[in-house]
């Protein structure tokens, strides 16, 4: 069985960027499925995903990633291969394109999990990566005129705050992308890449490059969470739910639980897709919307859920 599934991220969606949200989660989830289809491996299916919504400034992730609260583009991905829980991360890099690429270098070509800002990019540059400048001209906007408001009367800055101004602004809360992805010899690699949260402090790092927070995957199954770092990081929410489906639970159920009790323990928001070894899927999420895309052998064509309502 070969399956896939994608999410374009856990948050509030404007309505009327419905369309744009189907379309870059459709070419996604094909992009990955095709590698599929053609022979080739979950990592390669994986990665082709993610790089596609990297690709996309629709999402929060490469290029049209949110701004930190001085207006730079920190960037964490993360990739797990299930067989034999390989997984390779970066945290907090500026200049790259695609750090899901970056992040599955750091699993294949060195002996470490997780590497950070500036030796990260040291290792990009090694490994030819050409530096590149991910901020859109939108984003930089968008930044500008929430740090006037946010500025304006207040003498510190930090999240609650914040998180008023995104009550008033949802459209900012569009989160991390996320693929999980089966193959026909069995399988599984889950990879996650994200912008972080609009005006985090500098240095301030998410759940996307923690092992079990942001992703994770075994032989039973994979996982890749979206939404707010802080609540996620806090309760593992990958190998929460991957644990769940190593006991026999359906990723649906194991989705439903993880995300039920994030919303019980941390009162953030969060969502969370799952594929397991047969290819079944689950997906769930405490916020307004988040896309999903879907696509298991067998089917004609992918199914797209979760998107904003009209
Ligand atoms: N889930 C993305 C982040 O909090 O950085």
């Amino acid at each position: 069985m070969r399956a896939i599934i994608v999410h374009g991220g856990a948050g509030r969606w404007r309505p009327q960027d419905r369309d744009r949200i189907a379309r870059g989660i459709h070419r996604a989830v094909a992009s990955g499925f095709e590698r599929l289809q053609n022979g080739g491996t979950a990592e390669e299916a994986c990665l082709a995903a993610v790089m596609a919504l990297e690709d996309d400034p629709t999402f929060n992730a490469g290029t049209g990633s949110v701004l930190t609260l001085d207006g730079r583009c920190e960037l964490d991905a993360s990739i797990m291969r299930g067989s034999d829980l390989r997984m390779g991360a970066v945290a907090g890099v500026e200049h790259i394109k695609n750090p899901i690429l970056l992040a599955y270098h750091v699993m294949q070509e060195t002996d470490h999990v997780l590497m950070v800002g500036e030796g990260a990019e040291k290792l990009a540059r090694l490994l030819g990566f050409e530096p590149y400048d991910p901020i859109t001209e939108e984003r930089r906007e968008q930044w500008r005129k929430l740090r006037e408001k946010l500025l304006k009367g207040e003498d510190t800055l930090h999240y609650p705050r914040i998180r008023d101004l995104i009550r008033k602004h949802p459209e900012l809360l569009k989160g991390t992308v996320g693929c999980v992805a089966l193959d026909s010899r069995g399988e599984i690699v889950a990879g996650t890449s994200t912008g972080g949260v609009f005006l985090k402090l500098f240095g301030r790092v998410g759940d996307t490059p923690i092992p079990g927070a942001g992703t994770y995957a075994t032989p039973f199954g994979g996982a890749s969470s979206t939404g707010i770092g802080e609540g996620i990081m806090r309760v593992l929410l990958s190998k929460t739910v991957t644990d769940l489906m190593a006991t026999g639970l359906s990723p649906q159920k194991a989705c439903e639980a993880g995300v039920d009790y994030l919303s019980r323990k941390v009162h953030l928001e969060a969502g969370v897709i799952a594929l397991n070894h047969e290819g079944e899927f689950g997906f769930a999420y405490n916020t307004q919307a988040m896309p999903v895309g879907i696509w298991r052998e067998g089917d004609p064509e992918p199914r797209i859920l979760g998107l904003p309502q009209a």
